[in-house]
């Protein structure tokens, strides 16, 4: 039986290329995004022509017990979750106070931190009674610093960088990895940027700071260091890391 690695939050992006890696590197990837069946459909069968294995489905992490109904269909009807990469985001675009309703504001660190607990309380049980398991977590600039119109994003991703740091004091002991990837910069992710920004704007961006002059992170490049993280031997884990195109000035710096 093949490893298994589940993905919430699987688009064109970071979540589909860290699924397609993780196939490629042997696991039976999961994949899981709220709409789009038909990129889900052509994620799969992206992943089963170079001989890998997957399955994808739709799920709203926002519903209640969505995330935990599919942690234990999962390891009931395709195997034990190996790899869990949590990989939703919360971006809403910048907004100021007065412009982020409560409900707003609510939904950010539903998404961002409460749907990540609720993610870790299903599956910690389960990896722990294993005695090993690996959960990357995807999170954002926002995570280490506030900006204008971030309250959302940042109050979130803050909270979800902490729940990481959390869960590890708790289970890094028992054999469970938790990574918090921090990604400082522009991804060139069709799913998430390409709609928040449009067709138009995002092609610009492709054009100026992405394709040949690499200032736009590449999703399959950055599904490298998932695979890595999730390989390492316990003597020697990560538990942050960051990552941004070579063009960008890191987050402490501007
Ligand atoms: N893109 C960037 O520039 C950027 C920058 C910094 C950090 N990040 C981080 O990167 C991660 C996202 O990666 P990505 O941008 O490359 O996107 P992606 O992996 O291409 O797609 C993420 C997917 O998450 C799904 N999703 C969103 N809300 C959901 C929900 N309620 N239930 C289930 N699925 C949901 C979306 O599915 P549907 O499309 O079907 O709704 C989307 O396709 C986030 O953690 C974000 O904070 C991204």
């Amino acid at each position: 039986m093949k490893p298994v690695c589940l993905v919430i939050g699987a688009g064109a992006g970071i979540g589909g290329n860290v699924g397609k890696r993780f196939a490629r590197g042997g696991y039976h990837a999961v994949l899981c995004r709220r709409s789009d069946e038909d990129g889900l459909r052509t994620l799969v069968e992206s992943i089963e022509a170079e001989g890998g294995s997957a399955s994808g489905v739709l799920l709203n992490a926002a519903e209640p017990d969505s995330i935990e109904d599919r942690i234990r269909a999962v390891e009931t009807d395709i195997g034990p979750i190996e790899v869990l990469v949590f990989n939703l985001g919360a971006q809403i675009g910048d907004r100021a106070l007065q412009d982020t309703s409560y409900k707003a504001f609510e939904l950010g660190w539903r998404l961002a931190t409460f749907a990540l607990f609720r993610a870790a309380s299903a599956i910690c049980p389960l990896m722990e009674a294993r005695g090993t398991g690996t959960i990357l977590v995807t999170s954002a600039t926002a995570a280490v610093r506030g900006n204008a119109g971030q309250h959302s994003h940042a109050a979130a991703m803050g909270g979800r960088r902490m729940l990481c740091q959390t869960l590890n004091a708790e289970f890094s002991s028992k054999g469970i990895h938790v990574a918090h990837v921090l990604i400082d910069g522009a991804v060139d992710a069709p799913d998430t940027l390409g709609k928040m920004l449009g067709p138009e704007r995002f092609q610009q961006l492709r054009e100026s700071r992405g394709q040949e002059h690499d200032g736009l992170m590449l999703p399959a490049k950055m599904a490298e260091t998932y695979f890595h993280l999730a390989q390492q031997h316990r003597s020697a884990w990560t538990h942050e890391i960051d990552l941004r195109a070579f063009s960008d000035r890191p987050w402490w710096n501007h």
